[in-house]
């Protein structure tokens, strides 16, 4: 019977054909229904059991149609029975039916990459023709069911990427059919079972990232065909059992990230004819390279790297196809003047990619022949080694280079000018060697540059005014030379700048004017140079500043007030300059402020005392003889109590403004007052009490996002994504934002919501539930906030309907007059609030509609406090501590804090 048949079907006689077969089970004389009636009841259970199915895959399989042609599945010709399930790549959540066991005739079953979740049903072990199970990159849970290793007939095995765990059972030795099984990525312990010995048609083998343990066991004797082995990022240990360099097959072999040792056996380029990768980083091997490695001339990646290997580097003239070279931190090289000889053998290795030697005992110079090397190298390493001379001109054949790691050598003489011709450099590092000379001015070509580290050289003379041409340039260290002449006006065009270290240097003049436009700076030093004048008012605007050291130079004048913007600094040093004035109490609230040196200036009149200054050890004022007061521990004299007359017209100006912002303040207060009682009966609730949460973790929130599916995702912020979700316990419907950590600042936003959220509650702020801070199931960190669920999503979305993300609800986004009057009302009560009834002050700092989410009943609530700063109460005392450069922080487009405050 061809498929067409039944879809050409009409109703009335598919009704007719149900009642014909119904009447011909009736007759049968067993109870047990008919095999197709198995099939089809067991993928309707599994249809069941699929709880989230985006794309409506599952809709097709419905009565009108035969099941045979149900999408993914696939029936044998003759007796019309399933055996292939293959669903991969549908995003499915859920879980897999235990009924799926009952598809007896089943071969395939493909269900990789989608959120299945719970557990690999143990009823699949009755599935006896069951050849292919592919289950990897999914959510499932808990153990390898024992009994698998039923399914005799099973030659694909891969459950890699999901989170299961415990052994790895002993009873799945017997899958002698087996030829590739994949468990890496999940969370198994224990050892490999010596039953696996039976395994004899492997063909692949990876358990990469898991908790394995133990020595890895004699089990390779009769796997002749296996090509395969990736037991890397694993904590085995011991030595490699010998069988394993009989596996004359292996085409890979990973062994990286664990615990092994031992010596490679010295015939090992003969047992392994065909490796292509032999990769053994992260271990304890011991003893030297094998010469017999270069005869393996289907060689593409060697990587050995982080071991206890010494000696010479064997000759690799044969490695024609090598891509990767990892030598680094080993005991390589003898310190002699031939170490590197080997680089010349590379010169046919026309694919080279990556070389890393760095960390070794590799001495010599670097030979001439590297300008023969393939242009195809990319990344160069030899920091940290013994190499001597020169740099080679021919360094600059290396045309697709883009890092040129040489630091911590004993390199000497000028670097050469070609360099400025590796225009694809983008990492260039030379730093601890003993060049000298000027900076070539070629440098300036190279406009892919990131990072530039040559410090602690011998380098002299001004910085090239070329450089400025390097648009890219995010860190610049030059510290410890002998450059001189004036920091480059120029310097502050390079606005990518995040890192910039100058100190121990010569550098003369004052600091450009205009620094402040440098507004990705996180780390300044200019110690120790021959610098002077005032600190620029400017620098307020380095708003993202960190570290800031500029010790030892002959600034003078006085802190300027525009550096209370710098709140995120959290080490300052001013010492051995001639600066004057007050120590500003701004600095009292920099609440990252770990290390404060304000010693050897001409400081004077009253030492504050919280904040950074509670602290004696992070805080040093010593060589200022006209500071007072201050805690005990500086053992500075009392103060007089007469500062007042220090600023007496900014006195005048102070009453003038409080008198103004008194009286503005109670009309306020009047309007505030009215409008909240004309509107208190309608609705009565107060905010609900606080019902403790659990802490919730990494793998509650993947089932509650269906795998933080695209579906549950309901916005994008500036720090991460915000997904719907449903908490298992109590069936709660919550929003949880998830940090994305990568970007930078995101740590901080989570540090300042939890502190900003940990005290304040309020109707009209969004509650935070709870919080969840730990590993994803990668290793990697994963921080996320969970919020209540606004079903009426944000203001924007009602204001700008266009803006929409993820699906559009027909509801009619327009909102009337009362109620926009009532959320105007909604978002002043919760500003209020935080400004005027919270135990510290907080300025939202990125009020915008986007902010500003609605729940069920329309009643509007302030939402994510990433931006959110905390205000001193004592503010209005010290004046400019709301500079306008804080504006920055928040959304273009929006006001500044400045203007809600
Ligand atoms: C099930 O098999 C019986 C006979 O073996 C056949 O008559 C019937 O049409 C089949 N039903 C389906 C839904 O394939
Ligand atoms: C049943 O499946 C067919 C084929 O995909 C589809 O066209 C039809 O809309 C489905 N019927 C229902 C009720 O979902
Ligand atoms: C199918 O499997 C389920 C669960 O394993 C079992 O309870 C049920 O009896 C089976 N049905 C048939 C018809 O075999
Ligand atoms: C697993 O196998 C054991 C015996 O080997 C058996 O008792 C048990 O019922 C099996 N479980 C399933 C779910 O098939
Ligand atoms: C698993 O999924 C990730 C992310 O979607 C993808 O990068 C990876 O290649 C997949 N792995 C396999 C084996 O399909
Ligand atoms: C590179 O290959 C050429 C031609 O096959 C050969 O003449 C030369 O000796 C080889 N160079 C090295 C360093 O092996
Ligand atoms: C700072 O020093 C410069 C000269 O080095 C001088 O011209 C200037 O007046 C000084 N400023 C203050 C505030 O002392
Ligand atoms: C004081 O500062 C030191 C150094 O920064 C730090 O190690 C110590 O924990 C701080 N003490 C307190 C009480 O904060």
């Amino acid at each position: 019977m061809g498929m067409g048949f039944y879809n050409s079907i009409s109703a009335v006689f598919l009704s007719s054909f149900f009642m014909h077969t119904f009447i011909l089970h009736s007759c049968l004389p067993c109870f047990a229904l008919p095999g197709n009636e198995t099939d089809r009841l067991a993928l309707l259970e599994f249809k069941a059991s699929i709880t989230h199915d985006p794309f409506k895959v599952l809709t097709s399989w419905n009565e009108t149609i035969h099941f045979c042609s149900w999408h993914g599945v696939t029936c044998g010709r003759r007796h019309k029975r399933v055996t292939w399930l293959s669903l991969p790549s549908l995003k499915l959540g859920g879980s897999i039916s235990p009924h799926v066991g009952n598809l007896s005739f089943l071969r395939v079953i493909d269900l990789q990459e989608n959120s299945l979740g719970h557990e690999i049903p143990p009823e699949l072990s009755r599935l006896h023709r069951l050849q292919d199970l592919l289950l990897h990159n999914n959510s499932l849970s808990g153990e390898i069911p024992t009994n698998l290793s039923r399914c005799s007939q099973l030659l694909q095995l891969g459950i890699g990427s999901n989170v299961l765990m415990g052994k790895i059972p002993k009873e799945l030795g017997l899958l002698s059919k087996l030829r590739i099984f994949h468990i890496y990525f999940n969370h198994f312990t224990g050892g490999l079972p010596p039953s696996f010995s039976n395994l004899s048609s492997l063909e692949k083998f990876s358990a990469t990232y898991n908790n394995l343990s133990g020595t890895v066991p004699d089990i390779f004797g009769r796997m002749t065909n296996l090509s395969f082995l990736a037991l890397d990022l694993n904590s085995f240990s011991g030595m490699l059992p010998p069988s394993i360099f009989n596996l004359s097959s292996l085409t890979a072999l990973y062994m990286g990230m664990n615990e092994i040792q031992g010596t490679l056996p010295s015939n090992l380029g003969m047992v392994f004819p065909s490796l292509q990768i032999f990769s053994i980083t992260i271990n304890q091997f011991s003893g030297s390279i094998p010469v017999s490695l270069s005869n393996v001339s289907n060689l593409i990646e060697l990587s050995m790297g982080l071991n206890q290997l010494q000696g010479k580097v064997p000759p690799l003239t044969n490695l024609h196809k090598l891509k990767r070279l990892v030598l680094a931190c080993n005991h390589l090289g003898s310190g002699g003047i031939d170490d590197l000889t080997f680089l010349c053998d590379l010169s046919n290795a026309t694919h080279l990619e990556i070389l890393q030697m760095f960390t070794n005992n590799f001495g010599g110079t670097l030979p001439q022949c590297i300008g023969n090397m393939s242009s195809s190298l990319q990344r160069f390493h030899i920091a940290e080694n013994k190499i001597l001379g020169s740099i080679p001109n021919e360094i600059a054949n290396l045309a697709n280079l883009e890092a040129l790691v040489m630091e911590e050598n004993q390199f000497s003489g000028h670097i050469p000018p070609s360099v400025g011709k590796l225009h694809k450099l983008y990492q260039l590092r030379l730093g601890g060697n003993s060049l000298s000379g000027n900076l070539p001015s070629s440098f300036g070509n190279l406009s892919q540059l990131n990072e530039l580290y040559l410090g602690g050289n011998k380098l002299q003379g001004n910085i090239p005014p070329s450089l400025i041409e390097c648009h890219n340039l995010k860190i610049l260290y030059l510290g410890a030379n002998n450059f001189s002449g004036m920091i480059l006006q120029e310097i502050v065009g390079l606005l990518n700048l995040y890192r910039l270290s100058l100190p121990q240097n010569r550098f003369i003049g004052s600091l450009p004017e205009n620094i402040g436009i440098l507004i990705n700076l996180e780390y300044l030093d200019i110690s120790d140079n021959m610098l002077f004048g005032e600190i620029p008012a400017s620098f307020g605007g380095c708003i993202k500043l960190e570290y800031l050291d500029m010790h030892g130079n002959f600034f003078n004048g006085t802190i300027p007030s525009t550096l209370s913007s710098l709140r995120g600094l959290s080490e300052l040093s001013l010492s051995h300059n001639n600066l004057s004035g007050t120590i500003p109490e701004f600095l009292e609230h920099f609440v990252f402020l770990e290390s404060l040196n304000l010693s050897y200036n001409n400081f004077e009149g009253m030492l504050p005392i919280k904040g950074v200054f509670k602290n004696a050890t992070a805080t040093s004022v010593e060589g200022n003889s006209k500071l007072c007061g201050g805690i005990p521990e500086f053992h500075l004299t009392k103060c007089k109590l007469q500062h007042a007359k220090k600023d007496g017209l900014s006195l005048t100006m102070k009453l003038v403004l409080s008198l103004i912002c008194g009286i503005l303040g109670v009309i306020f207060a009047l309007t505030f007052l009215y409008l909240y009682c004309s509107r208190r009966d309608k609705k009565g609730r107060a905010a609900s009490d606080s019902n403790k949460f659990p802490q919730v973790s990494y793998q509650s929130l993947l089932k509650a996002t269906n795998g933080f599916s695209s579906t549950n995702l309901v916005g994008m912020g500036s720090f991460g994504s915000v997904y719907k979700g449903v908490l298992e316990q109590g069936e709660t419907t919550v929003a949880i934002k998830v940090l994305n950590l990568v970007r930078h600042g995101a740590y901080k936003s989570f540090i300042a919501e939890c502190e900003a959220l940990k005290n304040i509650r309020h109707r009209n702020l969004v509650k935070v539930l709870s919080a969840c801070s730990g590993f994803d199931n990668r290793g990697h960190d994963f921080k996320a906030l969970i919020y209540e669920f606004m079903v009426n999503r944000s203001l924007e979305e009602w204001l700008y309907p266009i803006h929409t993300i993820g699906e559009t609800n027909e509801r009619p986004k327009s909102l009337t007059i009362s109620q926009r009057l009532n959320i105007v009302i909604d978002v002043t009560m919760a500003l209020d609030y935080l400004h005027h009834h919270c135990e510290m002050p907080i300025v939202h700092c990125d009020l915008k509609p986007s902010n500003i989410l609605l729940n069920k009943d329309m009643i509007a609530h302030v939402g994510d406090f990433g931006l959110v700063r905390f205000l001193p109460k004592a503010a209005e005392n010290s004046s400019g501590n709301q500079s306008s450069s804080l504006g920055i922080k928040g959304t273009i487009g929006y006001a500044p804090p400045g203007k809600y405050a």
